[in-house]
Parts: C-alpha cells; sequence; structure tokens
C-alpha cells in the first residue's frame, strides 16, 4: 500500500549513531534528577558561545521581535516567501557571503549569485545530489565519514555512496591509490562516478583537509571528468594550526589544471550555520557553486527547503554586525580549543590516544586496546558497554563506515565542563576496571596492530559496506 521509499530501510535510522540517541533520550543524564543517566557525547552540537549570542539579542532587541526603526514588519515577514532571499533587508545572501569570507581570511571572494539559500547543510547536500546525478550513480565519499549522508545523500535521491577507504596509517589521509580504488570498486558495480564529496574540516575526524590533499582532489576530478562537492559546515569551528584552506581557495591557484573553467564549473560548497554558530534549530544553509546551471536549478529545487523569513531577518542583521561576528568567532575558537584540551587530559589519564586535530566539535578516539577482538562484532560490544554500563553516548567507527573497528567518536561541545569531567571519570573507571584483562597502548604503540587479521577485517568490512549501499539494511542485522 505505500511506496517502497517508505517501506525501505535506507535511511540508516537503524544505525547504531541513531539508536545511541534513541538511548540517550530514554534515560538522559541530569546532575540531579538523573546522575546515573547517559551522557550524550554523540551528538555535534556548538553550545559554548549561547550567551554572546543572547548578549547580542539583548542589544539588538529588533529582528527577534518582528520589529525595524521601531515599527512592526510582521505583515511584510509573514507574507514573503521569495527563494532569492529577502531583498528588503540588508541582504541575506551578501551576509552569508561576508561571513563566509571571514570565516577564510578574506583570502577568497565569493559571488552572491551563486549562492543558493538552503533549510540547512542537509537540504544543501541532497539538492546538489539531485542537481548533478540520477539514481544508481555514485559519489565517493572518504571514510570515516559523518553518519547522516546514508539519509542525505541516498535515501530520497537514490544515488549510491562508494567509500575511499582512508585509514589510520597515514592519519586517515586521502591518497590517490585510495581514490583510484574507490573508482575502480565503483566501475565493477556497474556505478557511473558522478563525483567525490568531503567533508572540509572532517567529521568525525577533526581534522582539516591538507592543502596537497586539496590539490590531488582537483587533480582526479579534473582527469575523470567528474564534480568535487566540499561540505565546510565545521570552516569556522578551526582552533589550532593549521589554518583552514577551502577548496574555493585552492581552486583559484590552480588555473593551470586542463580545462580550468570546465573544472571550475564541477566544484560546489556546502556551508551552514548550524555548528559555527550553534544554530541547527535555525535552518540556515547554502549552496555555493560557480555553476549557472547547478545555481538555477538549486534555486528552483529551494522551493522545498526554505529558510523562514523571520529567520533570514535575524541572521541577516546578526551577520552584518561585523565587530560581534569577529568577537564571536576568536572566542569561540578558543573555547572550543580549550574544551579539547580537556577531553584529550581525560582521555590520556585513562591511557586513551586521540588523532592529532586541530577543527570540529569532537575528537576521533583510539580505543582499538579496548575491544575483544578486531572486529566490529566486538566494536558493537564495546559501544553497548559504553551506552548501557558506563553510561556515555558515543559514535563507533562502524557507524561513520571507517574500516578500523575500535574509533569512536566524542563530541565535546553540547555537554557543560561538569558532564564532561564526569564522563572522564565513568572512563577512568571503566577503563581500570578492564586493566586486569586488556593491556594498556603506550606511546607508538596505537598503531601496532596484527596487519593479516587486519586486513581481514577490512575485506569483511567493505563487503559489509556495499551491503549497506544496495541492499534493505534490515537484512544485515
Ligand atoms: C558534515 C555534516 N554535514 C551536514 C550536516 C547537517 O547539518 P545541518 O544541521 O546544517 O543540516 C552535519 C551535521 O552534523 C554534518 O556533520
Amino acid at each position: 500500500m505505500l511506496s517502497k521509499k517508505v517501506t525501505c530501510n535506507e535511511h540508516g535510522q537503524d544505525s547504531s549513531y541513531f539508536l545511541g540517541w534513541q538511548e540517550y533520550e530514554k534515560n538522559p543524564y541530569h546532575e540531579i534528577k538523573n546522575p546515573k543517566g547517559i551522557i550524550q557525547m554523540g551528538l555535534a552540537e556548538n553550545q559554548l558561545s549561547f550567551e554572546l549570542i543572547e548578549e547580542w539579542l539583548d542589544q539588538n532587541p529588533e529582528p527577534a521581535s518582528f520589529k525595524r526603526n521601531g515599527d512592526y514588519i510582521f505583515r511584510e515577514l509573514a507574507l514573503f516567501q521569495d527563494y532569492h532571499g529577502i531583498p528588503a533587508f540588508k541582504n541575506i545572501m551578501q551576509a552569508m557571503i561576508q561571513f563566509m569570507e571571514e570565516i577564510r581570511g578574506n583570502r577568497v571572494s565569493f559571488d552572491s549569485n551563486n549562492l543558493v539559500l538552503t533549510a540547512g547543510s542537509t537540504s544543501a547536500n541532497e539538492t546538489l545530489m539531485f542537481c548533478l546525478a540520477d539514481p544508481g550513480d555514485a559519489f565517493l565519499i572518504p571514510t570515516p565519514y559523518y553518519p547522516g549522508f546514508d539519509r542525505d545523500l541516498k535515501w530520497r535521491t537514490g544515488v549510491e555512496i562508494v567509500p575511499i577507504q582512508c585509514n589510520s596509517s597515514n592519519g586517515f589521509k586521502i591518497t590517490q591509490s585510495a581514490l583510484e580504488d574507490a573508482y575502480s570498486q565503483a566501475t565493477k558495480l556497474n556505478l557511473r562516478v558522478k563525483g567525490v564529496l568531503i567533508t572540509n574540516p572532517s567529521n568525525p575526524l577533526g581534522t582539516t583537509t591538507t592543502h596537497q590533499e586539496l590539490n590531488l582532489l582537483l587533480n582526479f576530478i579534473a582527469s575523470m571528468n567528474i564534480h568535487l562537492i566540499s561540505d565546510e559546515i565545521y570552516s569556522g569551528t578551526v582552533f589550532s594550526s593549521p589554518d583552514f584552506v577551502s577548496i574555493m581557495e585552492v581552486l583559484t591557484e590552480r588555473n593551470d589544471l586542463m580545462d580550468y573553467k570546465e573544472v571550475r564549473n564541477r566544484v560546489h560548497v556546502v556551508y551552514s550555520l548550524s555548528k559555527d554558530l550553534g544554530f541547527p534549530g535555525f535552518r540556515v544553509g547554502v549552496i555555493y557553486s560557480n555553476n549557472e546551471m547547478v545555481v538555477s536549478a538549486a534555486t528552483k529545487m529551494s522551493s522545498f527547503c526554505l529558510v523562514s523569513s523571520q529567520t533570514q531577518y535575524l541572521v541577516s542583521e546578526m551577520l552584518s554586525d561585523k565587530k560581534f561576528t569577529s568577537k564571536y568567532m576568536s572566542e569561540n575558537r578558543k573555547r572550543l580549543k580549550q574544551r579539547q584540551d580537556m577531553l584529550i587530559q581525560g582521555l590520556c589519564n585513562s591511557g586513551i590516544s586521540c588523532l592529532e586535530s586541530n577543527a570540529g566539535l569532537f575528537c576521533w578516539v583510539d580505543m582499538r586496546h579496548l575491544l575483544s577482538a578486531n572486529t566490529f562484532e566486538a566494536e558493537l560490544e564495546l559501544w553497548k558497554t559504553f551506552v548501557f554500563k558506563v553510561g556515555l553516548n558515543i559514535s563507533p567507527a562502524s557507524s561513520c563506515h571507517c574500516s578500523e573497528p575500535g574509533w569512536f567518536r566524542l563530541c565535546f561541545a553540547n555537554i557543560s565542563e561538569r558532564t564532561l569531567d564526569i564522563a572522564m571519570k565513568r572512563i577512568k573507571s571503566f577503563v581500570a576496571s578492564t586493566s586486569s584483562t586488556t593491556a594498556a597502548p603506550t606511546g607508538n604503540d596505537k598503531y601496532r596492530h596484527n596487519s593479516s587479521k587486519i586486513n581481514n577485517t577490512r575485506k569483511l568490512f567493505t563487503k559489509w559496506v556495499f551491503r549497506l549501499s544496495f541492499n534493505n539494511r534490515e537484512n544485515d542485522r
């Protein structure tokens, strides 16, 4: 009676990433009301600088109360529905462009005619899929990747994801051979590759993509005649060196590329205010593309994912206040860095290390030594122990399609310092309770593993990833 879309299980709701959230909802930690509850460390939210925004709202009450120069503009806002953005105010497009340029150290200049407003990055990414690929076409994505991409890129569009397998041997960097392997894997599966999608800075790694990787990607898409999407939703969270480098910055340096104009038309950027300003509820995102046809089609499609006029008004006023944005961004980065330090130190006290990172709202944590075996089954067991016994919701490697079991993403910006401290104490006592049965790694031991075991695991995992792409996922459980 219902559509295939409704009855298929491609949304990814049954992944441990979303299941962890459900468990948290059933038993959320509260210092007084539920001190034994689950602490949410599986949610990439930024709650560190809200009082700076509240201060701005106190000083600028008009946008939040439907007023301009003392007069109500409620009717204007209530009726507005043009997808080109509110023209009557300081233009939202212009405000977004300037904010994005500021984050890129004003080394890139954007053109507001190339911008499409969307309801967050979720819709921006899906809209780009609708513009660039047909059902059954594939996009290549470096692993580990944001678990929500299975829903955002595949579910409604019918596009397939083929993983570019990155691993810890080089800090999960993208290599030429990993790109080529993914491309030939897609070809073997009779999938037409339409592009590569990266997240820079990476979710879940918390690292910025290097200049060298960005060049490699540009060469690759130039030679394969495909698209490149750079999801730069975390671009304003870079809190230590190296600096963030946008694909648009590297693109401007690369006029040596063959068919440069063509390549330029195949590079697209996604951005939103959900992470940098901590506004996921406001649903403000953009697509930036040099390709006129993509901009035109995406603008028409944005009818399905408009940003409300009230939000546009508020955001354009806030982002036009340069004094505020620059103070907010620098203070927010400082706070993120402090939190990251706190998490790293807390984990270190338990003999746990993380991938070195410089951005994001999370760390990519190496708990391979805590696994009972080097398998995804053992990872699932450890994850369950964390959720149900230790009382922490964290996201396992498998939910991010990582090829190595035992890595976990731990978020640090959505909880208070006190809660983070309690989370670290819980981990410490858990590790102490297991130390009689497992040996904690020391120094360089962290990447030392039986390589044939890892290779076997990788093969199994690759198979599993492909099954996830093509079958109803219920079959895998
Ligand atoms: C890489 C990435 N892209 C997109 C999104 C979705 O963001 P939005 O709230 O703007 O839809 C997220 C959210 O976690 C993300 O991590």
